[in-house]
């Protein structure tokens, strides 16, 4: 049982997944959300990620892609939040543990990149822990100072407030350029 400001995490087992099935890259639908909130909250307990409730997911089911393995196992998770004209967030990425090293958290994360383009946003940040898998993907890290000060709007909520071990990183998109 881990405990994170008081609240209990019983430990999480996550359905077994097959290394070598295919995977697709799609938009989440809200049928996602279970598979989603188990993900997330694996790695939660293992002091990586954030714990996101339903309510959280349900609310911004949209702004969430998944990877669907053949066997309709979700087995990788990623978000991209718009927070403000110039700037978003790449959030909630999670690979199922079976499948890490296979290129998928790059894809999670090249895909989510591949939204912020279209939109037309010329950045996206993330907080992480994994600051070495974000630079293998071209981010760079960033004092907190230098982002504005929305990119804190979650952090009241945030039970590691008083603890927070998160680094900034953050990618600027050069103009014309399609991806990487
Ligand atoms: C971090 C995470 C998403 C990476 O996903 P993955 O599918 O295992 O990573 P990939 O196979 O796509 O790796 C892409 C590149 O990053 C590198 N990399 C992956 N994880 C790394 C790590 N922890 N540290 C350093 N480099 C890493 C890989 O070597 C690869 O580099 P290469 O292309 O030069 O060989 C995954 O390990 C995960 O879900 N971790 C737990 C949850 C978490 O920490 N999420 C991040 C929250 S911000």
């Amino acid at each position: 049982m881990t405990e994170v400001r008081g609240l209990s995490l019983s430990p999480v087992v996550l359905p077994e997944v097959r290394r070598e099935a295919g995977v697709e890259l799609r938009k989440a639908r809200l049928e996602d959300v279970d598979a989603i909130y188990w993900l997330i909250r694996y790695w939660a307990e293992k002091g990586l990620m954030l714990v996101r409730s339903h309510s959280h997911l349900y609310e911004n089911i949209r702004d969430f892609w998944v990877l669907e393995d053949e066997d309709g196992q979700i087995v990788g998770t990623v978000a991209l939040h718009v927070l403000w004209r110039d700037l978003a967030e790449i959030r909630g990425l999670a690979v199922h543990p079976t499948r890490q090293g296979q290129g998928l958290g790059r894809w999670l994360v090249l895909g989510a990149e591949r939204e912020a383009r279209d939109l037309g946003l010329p950045r996206v940040f993330a907080w992480t822990l994994q600051v070495n898998f974000f630079r293998a993907l071209g981010y760079r890290v960033t004092s907190r100072e230098a982002l504005p000060p929305k990119v804190w709007s979650e952090c009241n909520a945030c039970p590691f407030y008083e603890n927070c071990r998160e680094i900034a990183v953050v990618k600027e998109f050069s103009p014309g350029a399609s991806g990487g």
